[in-house]
This record gives structure tokens, C-alpha cells and sequence, in this order.
């Protein structure tokens, strides 16, 4: 027989470890690796004579036709899905703490209710008393959705088993208790076990399960990246602190496009929907100011346009502030360098801050002229065309790539009123519509383009 050893997994990104170290290699985070007790082997099981037996792939197409997806009606909400909530899927929504996932779920179980599903939400964090005045704040009371509070996955499994509903939530998985595992609930053992038998229940009985998980930043606690591989659909909701703006993400879909993305907004009676996010995240733009760039983004399938804002000051310190908020600070400093050594405009002895406004993530290598835009704009102190929009990638070279979808960031952008476009010479649109285009082939060519230098 094998020797059991114990491994060690690190609770914030779920790499795995032959020893215990104070750093986990796999994410740089310090203080979150534990260690877990091997899982038992339990008994072994002879598969009936169907089961486990390989199937032609031609054979399953005749047999069943697909389930119909389910419509909540909250709109930003089945497209992050991918179009509506799959059967028997399995959902994990993860997030900071606070962020709103309960309110959000409850929300999201009352509109599946009204559209006709069967929807529980067991909450192993707050009473049922608890839930329901949240419900009364939202105005849900009258919603059908049936509420347990419970933090035993047997006997949350039973229930499910009994009642077997269309849709059920799980808030969280990190207070769930399986008591076939010797570890303390939200450990990564614990965390782990949880979510397999949830999983494993859903592909058996087509009960779609949401679960929720709060991203931790203590390594006591396994955070919701410890599960992402065994789910379908990995949902994270984000937003900044002190913006009531929230988004929803797709970072892995099963059924649909990853990097979709919903919006809302934070009420006091709720998340409200927001259709129209350029608009939104483009909505505090006054008069033309320096450092700032439009850029046109694609988040999914849906084109929305934000705006990157960049301050520029001279820096007392012996290695200047690089800032960066909403954007991926390894791709700054790589526009910064390339910047220093294609065009020659130094940044050393400045400090820069970045900022996506309305609290938004922008991960799309499309928004590199959008970045040098805002950077050179600050620098030089001299606005952008107030009409205009960017997007390209800027390759090391300081030549521009051209991007996908460019025709949907045009058509969106005039919808909003703009009516220029600062874009790659290589990019091939079919139909400008009226869109004024400016092409440049490199970022020198970029900066005597719009700075006249
Ligand atoms: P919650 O859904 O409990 O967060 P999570 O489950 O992610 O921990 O949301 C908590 C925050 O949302 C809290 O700070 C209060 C705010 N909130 C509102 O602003 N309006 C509301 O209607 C509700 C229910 C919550
Ligand atoms: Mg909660």
C-alpha cells in the first residue's frame, strides 16, 4: 500500500507543496501554505456494467437534446452566464468580503423564482431570520424562494436530495462542515471536500448549484481559487471600495464566453442593473483634461468604453511612485520602458499614477495606446482630442498591432458621440460610418500625431 503523506497547499491559490515553505512559490503570497492531512481512500467501489463505460461520441447526439438554459430576467446577470443558468451546473461566485455576493444571490434566486424555478438559498453565515430581513430591505418577501440555514453538507445534501429544486445557493462554501473530513471548516481540506460533493451532486441530479466563496487574504482560510478547477462557470465579483459601481465576471464558463461581464450598481434597496456601463464609467467627463484617454474595449461579447486617467509629478523619492489602479501594472511598465527606449521620453525621476475610472478592470492588451496616451497626455500636459477613442497593442518594438472586433468598438464608441478613432495602420475595419480614423504604425509616429513632437 502507498504511503500516505501529508501535502501542503496554499490557501490562496491552491498550489500544492512537497514541503512546508513560508512563501508559496506559485503566487508569492507569504504565510498561507498549510498543511493537510491525506484524504482517505474509502471504500472501493465495482462499477455496474454501464457505468464508466466509454460511449461513441456519434451515439449521444440522438439521445437527449440539450436542457434549456433558464432566464432570471436580470439581464447582466444570464449574460455573464452565458445565456441563463445551465441544469445541473455548477456555479462559483467569488469575492471580496462585502462586496454584495449574498445580495446579489438572493436577488439573482428571487428573479429565477419568478421566472417560474425552483430556488433555495442556504446560508451557512446568517439566520434564516437574517436572510429574510435582507429579503424585506430588497423588497423580496414575497418571493417563493425557500431559505435553510445550515453549515452540514450531509444534511444540506439531504435536503437538496428531498426537496431536489431547479436552483440551489450555497453562502458559503467556506462555512461548510463535511464530517467525513477531520479538518476545521474553511480549511483547504474542508473547502475542497465541500465542493466536490456539491459538484458531484449537481452532475447527478440537475440541481444547478451557486456556490459562494469570499476571497480570503489570511492564510488560515481557503479562498475560492482552491475550487475553480472543479466548477463550471467561475463568476467574481469585484468592485472598488467607496464605488457603489459592482461587476460581474466570467473567468471560466463551461457554457459560454469567459470575460463577460455585468454591471451594477449598489442601492440601498439592492443591486440595480446597469444597461448602458460606457455611458456609466464614461459619465464623470468633464471639460478635456490632460491625462486622460478614452479607450474602446470589448469585455466578453459587449464593447464598453472607459476611460484611463494618468498623473504625472516629479518625484522626491529615489525610485518613483508607479500607482497603478484597474489595469495590469506589468503592462504599464512595459509601456513605460517602451516608451523610454523607442521614443526617448524618459520617465525617471516622475512619479505615475494610473486609473481606470468608475472603479473598472481593464485586462486587454487593446488598451496599450490607450495607457501611452494617457501617460504622454499628462507628461506633455496637453489634452487628447476630447472627440476621440483609442485602442492597439504596442508591441516592444513601439510598433502597433492591430486588435480584435475593431468594427464593434467604433459602432459603439459613435453611439456615445465620438467621432474619431486613434488606432493601428495594420487594422482592417469594414464600414467606418462616418467615424473620422487617424492610423499609426508606431508609437513615435503616434506622438508626432498627437503631440506634435
Ligand atoms: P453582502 O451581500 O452581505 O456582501 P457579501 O455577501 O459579499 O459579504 O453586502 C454587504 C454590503 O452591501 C454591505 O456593506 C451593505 C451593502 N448593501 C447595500 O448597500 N444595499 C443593500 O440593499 C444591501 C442588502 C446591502
Ligand atoms: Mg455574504
Amino acid at each position: 500500500m502507498a504511503k500516505s503523506v501529508s501535502t501542503f497547499t496554499c490557501t490562496a491559490c491552491g498550489a500544492t507543496h512537497k514541503k512546508w515553505a513560508g512563501r508559496c512559490d506559485a503566487c508569492g503570497a507569504w504565510n498561507t501554505i498549510t498543511e493537510e492531512a491525506p484524504l482517505s481512500q474509502g471504500p472501493g467501489r465495482s462499477l455496474g456494467a454501464a457505468k464508466g463505460r466509454a460511449v461513441p461520441l456519434s451515439g449521444l447526439a440522438t439521445e437527449e437534446p440539450p436542457p434549456p438554459r433558464s432566464h432570471s430576467g436580470l439581464a447582466e446577470l444570464d449574460r455573464v452566464l452565458g445565456g441563463g443558468l445551465v441544469p445541473g451546473s455548477a456555479v462559483l461566485v467569488g469575492g471580496d468580503p462585502g462586496i454584495g455576493k449574498s445580495t446579489l444571490l438572493l436577488q439573482g434566486a428571487a428573479a429565477f423564482a419568478r421566472a417560474g424555478l425552483s430556488a433555495v438559498y442556504i446560508s451557512g453565515e446568517e439566520a434564516s431570520a437574517q436572510v429574510r430581513m435582507r429579503a424585506g430591505r430588497l423588497g423580496l418577501t414575497d418571493s417563493p424562494v425557500r431559505l435553510g440555514a445550515e453549515t452540514n453538507l450531509r444534511n444540506i445534501l439531504t435536503t437538496l436530495d428531498r426537496e431536489k429544486p431547479d436552483l440551489a445557493i450555497i453562502d458559503s462554501v467556506q462555512t461548510l462542515w463535511a464530517d467525513h473530513v477531520e479538518a476545521a471548516p474553511g480549511s483547504v481540506a474542508q473547502v475542497r471536500a465541500a465542493a466536490h460533493e456539491l459538484v458531484t451532486f449537481a452532475k447527478r441530479s440537475g440541481v444547478a448549484i451557486v456556490i459562494v466563496g469570499h476571497v480570503t487574504k489570511d492564510g488560515q482560510i481557503a479562498g475560492p481559487r482552491v475550487v475553480e478547477h472543479m466548477v463550471d462557470t467561475v463568476l467574481y465579483f469585484e468592485g472598488e471600495r467607496g464605488h457603489q459601481f459592482r461587476i460581474l465576471r466570467s473567468v471560466k464558463n463551461r457554457f459560454g464566453p469567459a470575460d463577460e461581464i455585468g454591471v451594477f450598481e449598489m442601492t440601498g434597496a439592492g443591486l440595480a442593473e446597469v444597461a448602458n456601463p460606457s455611458a456609466l464609467f464614461l459619465s464623470e467627463r468633464g471639460q478635456p483634461v490632460p491625462g486622460s484617454a478614452v479607450f474602446a474595449g470589448i469585455e466578453g461579447t459587449r464593447p464598453v468604453l472607459t476611460e484611463v486617467q494618468a498623473l504625472v509629478a516629479p518625484s522626491t523619492l529615489a525610485s518613483p511612485r508607479r500607482t497603478v489602479v484597474g489595469l495590469d501594472s506589468g503592462r504599464v511598465s512595459t509601456i513605460i520602458a517602451v516608451l523610454e527606449a523607442r521614443c526617448g521620453i524618459p520617465f525617471a525621476g516622475l512619479d505615475v499614477f494610473l486609473n481606470v475610472a468608475g472603479g473598472m478592470r481593464v485586462n486587454e492588451p487593446a488598451a496599450d495606446l490607450a495607457i501611452a496616451g494617457a501617460l504622454l497626455s499628462a507628461r506633455e500636459d496637453s489634452a487628447l482630442p476630447p472627440e476621440a477613442v483609442l485602442f492597439g497593442e504596442i508591441s516592444l518594438s513601439g510598433a502597433l498591432r492591430p486588435v480584435a472586433q475593431a468594427e464593434n468598438r467604433l459602432k459603439e464608441a459613435q453611439k456615445l458621440g465620438f467621432s474619431q478613432a486613434i488606432l493601428p495602420e495594420g487594422q482592417k475595419v469594414e464600414g467606418l460610418g462616418g467615424m473620422g480614423v487617424t492610423r499609426i504604425a508606431d508609437l513615435t509616429g503616434f506622438v508626432g500625431e498627437v503631440f506634435g513632437a
